[in-house]
């Protein structure tokens, strides 16, 4: 079996239901090395649910989710977001400063800080060099949005989950985050994205994946 033929990450009949509630009901789908999917559907349906499913921030309680061919539940959970980031749908900052943030990716891999590295991500957003420095209070939400996604790229992840992480930025930002995750594509990380935007969701993605009710509506190829 050629390695293009093998799903890089892979829902079998999976299902998860909290406190008697079903959320999402048997899920099948394979995800390829180099897919962009945008995920839509309506407020509800399951799309937050099924991102935290693909780095086991929540476990099936049915079925199985394989990654590289290991069930996700095998992998050390650091070592997993490491290789698949997800970036909140509530931009989620933590210490005090920016740098906080930023310094956080080296040190869970016991790196040195790379400033230079800061520098070009600061750069690729077109975004100010002075906001290193300054307090996470002091931040707009379309600037926490940003620094969430430099802190998630500073080392680039096999799998980007996103979730609605342009929905408080303006169209000139929108258009350069666009942009940023379609190079990132084009270099071979796998895309997951959920969007209430419906350009965005047919722009760059090679698939469309419609949620309804907890279930896969439809899969949709879109180039
Ligand atoms: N931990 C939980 N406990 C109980 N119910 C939950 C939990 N997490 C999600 N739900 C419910 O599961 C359903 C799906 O939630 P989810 O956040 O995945 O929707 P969504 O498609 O991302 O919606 P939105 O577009 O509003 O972000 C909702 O009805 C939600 O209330
Ligand atoms: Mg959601």
């Amino acid at each position: 079996m050629g390695l293009k033929f093998m799903s890089l990450l892979q829902f079998s009949n999976v299902s998860f239901s909290k406190e008697g509630k079903n959320i999402l009901k048997n899920l099948n789908i394979h995800i390829e090395t180099g897919d962009y999917i945008s995920i839509v559907g309506p407020s509800g349906s399951g799309k937050s649910t099924f991102l935290k499913l693909c780095n086991n921030l929540i476990s099936p309680s049915e079925g199985n989710i394989v990654f590289n061919n290991k069930v996700l539940s095998e992998y050390n959970p650091i070592e997993l977001r490491k290789k698949i980031a997800y970036c909140f749908q509530m931009p989620y900052l933590f210490g005090d400063t920016v740098m906080d943030n930023l310094i956080f990716p080296f040190k869970i891999r016991n790196k040195k800080l790379d400033i230079n590295r800061i520098k070009y991500l600061f750069s690729l957003f077109s975004m100010d060099e002075k906001f290193i420095e300054e307090k996470i209070l002091n931040l707009s939400g379309g600037e926490k949005q940003r620094i969430v996604l430099m802190r998630t790229l500073m080392f680039n992840p096999k799998i980007l989950l996103l979730d609605e992480v342009t929905s408080a930025l303006d169209s000139e930002n929108t258009l350069i985050v666009e942009n940023i995750i379609n190079k990132l594509n084009n270099n071979e990380t796998t895309i997951l994205w959920v969007t209430h935007n419906k350009e965005q969701s047919t722009k760059y993605a090679n698939k469309l994946l419609t949620f309804e009710n907890g279930e896969i509506k439809s899969l949709e190829v879109l180039r």
